[in-house]
């Protein structure tokens, strides 16, 4: 059997687990969102607005804890408890326990679990949980991207100034002010801009039609791991942070978008981001 069969077999499997784990995790994220929120239960990160609560703790603790019964002995690389950072090789989890912590810590309903295994650092399989709806995203390398049973298929936008695009913003005061700065020239560019808060289901809206496009700056792995999976299976173009800056984008920026806009847009990006629009 060729090696791309074989992963893709595996790839299958590996959703299976990835989607059973993911909806204990969000059952688990909803069940304690309130008591994971009372102030003892709310510590901060690398700034005062970057939080964690019990909740991420706890649902990342459950989600390792499954992960080494079902799947013994494979690395985990997860937003709290960090491990095997810089090794890409062979296959690793890749793990966000709440994607969307600010939208959790205010009770607003639009948060994520994330899960993807990758192969040598490129995702073959994922899910993306809403705990609030209990709606189950994910996809298998080479066998499409899935919303629940629905098959999903990328919007057929052609022109940016008609497409809506999503961003987001990182903690950091500085890198947030240049963000903000490359917005407000795009949304010269496009229909609209919006800021949903979390990553993973930006990247599922696309793989949708709910969106045309997203793009941002500064992602960790376990935020896109998972959603870009499911967008480029459902025929999104997806440029991930790990593909380094030859073409002009920089480092660390995401690029996800409909097949009929992608070019334009990271023509656009480019422009922004040198002030040249
Ligand atoms: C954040 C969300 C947000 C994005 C930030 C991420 P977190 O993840 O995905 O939408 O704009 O860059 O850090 O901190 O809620 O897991
Ligand atoms: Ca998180």
């Amino acid at each position: 059997m060729c090696v791309g069969l074989a992963i893709e077999r595996e790839a299958t499997a590996l959703r299976e687990v990835a989607m059973r784990i993911a909806r204990e995790a969000g059952d688990l994220a909803r069940t304690v969102r309130d008591e994971a929120v009372t102030d003892g239960a709310v510590d901060t990160k690398s700034t005062e607005t970057d939080v964690v609560t019990a909740g991420d703790r706890a649902v990342e603790r459950l989600i390792r804890q499954r992960l080494a019964e079902l799947r013994p002995g494979e690395p985990v690389l997860g937003e709290e408890e960090g491990g095997e950072g810089s090794k890409l090789e062979g296959l690793r989890w890749v793990v966000d326990p709440i994607d969307g912590t600010v939208n959790y810590l205010y009770g607003y309903p639009w948060y994520a679990v994330s899960i993807a295994a990758q192969l040598d650092g490129r995702s073959i399989a994922g899910a993306v949980v809403e705990p609030a709806t209990g709606r189950i995203w994910s996809a298998a390398l080479g066998h499409g991207a899935f919303l629940g049973d629905k098959q999903l298929r990328v919007s057929g936008a052609d022109r940016l100034d008609l497409a809506l695009v999503a961003t987001g913003f990182g903690y950091d005061r500085q890198r947030r002010i240049e963000q903000a700065r490359v917005v407000n020239q795009l949304i010269g560019e496009v229909r609209d801009i919006r800021r949903f808060g979390v990553a993973s289901l930006d990247l599922c809206a696309v793989a949708a039609g709910w969106l045309d496009g997203y793009y941002e700056v500064g992602l960790h792995r376990w935020d896109w791991a998972a959603g870009a999976l499911i967008a480029a299976e459902a025929g999104a173009e997806v440029r991930v942070p790990a593909q380094g800056s030859a073409d002009g984008l920089g480092d660390g920026m995401i690029v996800c978008a409909s097949p009929g806009i992608a070019k334009e847009l990271t023509e656009a990006l480019i422009r922004c981001r040198a002030g040249e629009v």
